[in-house]
Order: structure tokens, then sequence, then C-alpha cells
């Protein structure tokens, strides 16, 4: 399994924190942001990364990250988005990176107190298809939103304005290899954006979209609120623990 971390974007929710950085180049406590979702998917064992980047500021992770070696690894691949087409065109850069195999993505700017070991395991057994995780929050109507009809995952909204519950659908997801043929079938949204919820939607409506329940803290950290918010949870806690 190969892992994907989307890490492009402007920003521009933390205006003017980047207008001379990367949003995945700033502080959450005492690290860098985008270390969380590297330490992420290296916890749950996948060392094959590739991080998707944009910007004026893409030499910038080159020159933090390098090849990895502070993770212990040999080897980090970069890919480079141009313009601003959204979640789902960022994935698409990594068909080639992925070369068939199946793969984690995780969307930079989230964080997890432990792990999604047991996730992963859960994810290659299944086989086809795809895999969600879900935390329960106090404020739905900021992210992608599931509705869950006895026990069964029916369908997912993008920031719904009336949620039908409270369960998030977090930034880390797993795919089939066939994740980037459905992307090339999506169209833009209202925001103008090929969005990750309707790539979820296939595999739901395909009823090959299974779910679990995150253990433990999760936040993202794109916002003003939710990076300060981001902040004070590793500091209390740390992240990404075993
Ligand atoms: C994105 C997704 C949303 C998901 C969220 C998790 O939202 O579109 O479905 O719940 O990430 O962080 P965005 O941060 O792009 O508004």
């Amino acid at each position: 399994m190969k892992g994907i971390i989307l890490a492009g974007g402007l920003g521009t929710r933390l205006a003017p924190l980047t207008k001379i950085t990367n949003k995945h180049l700033l502080a959450v406590y005492d690290k860098p942001m985008i270390f969380y979702p590297i330490e992420t998917l290296i916890n749950a064992g996948i060392t094959d990364i590739m991080i998707v980047t944009g910007g004026n500021h893409a030499g910038d992770f080159l020159r933090l990250m390098g090849n990895g070696k502070e993770f212990g690894l040999k080897h980090i691949n970069y890919t480079y988005q141009e313009g601003e087409g959204g979640i789902a065109d960022a994935l698409s850069l990594a068909e080639y990176f992925a070369d068939g195999e199946p793969i984690c993505v995780v969307l930079g700017d989230n964080i997890i107190e432990k792990n999604i070991i047991k996730a992963v395991y859960d994810f290659k057994k299944q086989g086809k298809g795809a895999k969600i995780l879900l935390k329960e929050v106090p404020d739905p109507e900021r992210f992608g939103v599931a509705e869950i009809e006895q026990g069964k995952l029916v369908n997912i909204i993008e920031k719904p304005k009336q949620p039908r519950s409270n369960l998030a659908v977090i930034g880390i997801y797993m795919y089939d290899e066939r994740v980037f043929d459905i992307v090339k079938t999506l169209k833009p949204s209202d925001r103008g954006e090929l969005e990750i919820t309707d790539v979820n939607n296939a595999y739901v409506k395909e009823g090959t979209m299974s779910w679990e329940m995150l253990d433990g803290w999760w936040t993202d950290a794109g916002t003003f609120e939710s990076l300060l918010r981001a902040s004070v949870l590793v500091s209390q806690t740390g992240a990404n623990n075993k």
C-alpha cells in the first residue's frame, strides 16, 4: 500500500500566515504541520510516500524534509499541483506513483492522537473498494458528514447546512486502484473544485465503501481556531501515539 499526502492549496483561510509560506509548513506545537501526516503513515507501516504540493513555496518542502532521513525513510516522492483544482484533482497527480497499488490518502492538515493501524489492516483484508474513518464532532457543518442508517453508510454530504449526523469524514482515506478512474468522471462542485466527497460517494453507491470510527482525538488545522486547537492538543497528549 502506498501513501499520498495532499499538501497543496493556497491556505486562504489562514491568510496572512500563508502569504509567504505553505499552510502545511506552519507550526503545530513543536513541528511543521506536514510532519504529522507523514508520521501517521509511517506508524501504519506505509513508507512509500508521495507528497503532492503546489503554490509558490513548493521548494521549501524539499528543503525541510529532503529524502526523509529524519523519519527513517530513504526516499520521499514529490509532485506539483498547478492551479487550484481541489483535493480530488491533487490526488489524480499520484496515479503514476500509485502504479496499480491500493493507496492511503492523508490530507496534510489532518492530525490524529493515535493511529490507523487497525483500519489499514482491515482495508488490506477487504481487498476491494474504499474505507473512510469517522469522528464525532461538535461542528459537522465544517466537514464531509456521513449519513448512517441501521449501521450502513448511505451517503456523505459535503459541508451540509443542516447536518443529519455529527459524524465527520476525516481526511484519511483508503482506495483501491480504481480511484483514479473515478476522479476522471468527476465534475467541479459549486466551489469549482473536484471534491473528495464525490469520490467517496461513488464507492458508497457501488456498495464497496467501509467505515470505522477513529479512536482518540482528530483535528484539522486549516483555520485559526483549528490550528490553535491542534497545537494545544499535541502539547497535551502528543500525536500519532501507537
Ligand atoms: C476536506 C473535505 C471534507 C473533510 C475535511 C477533513 O474539507 O472536503 O470532506 O471532512 O477535509 O479535514 P476542506 O478542508 O477542504 O474544507
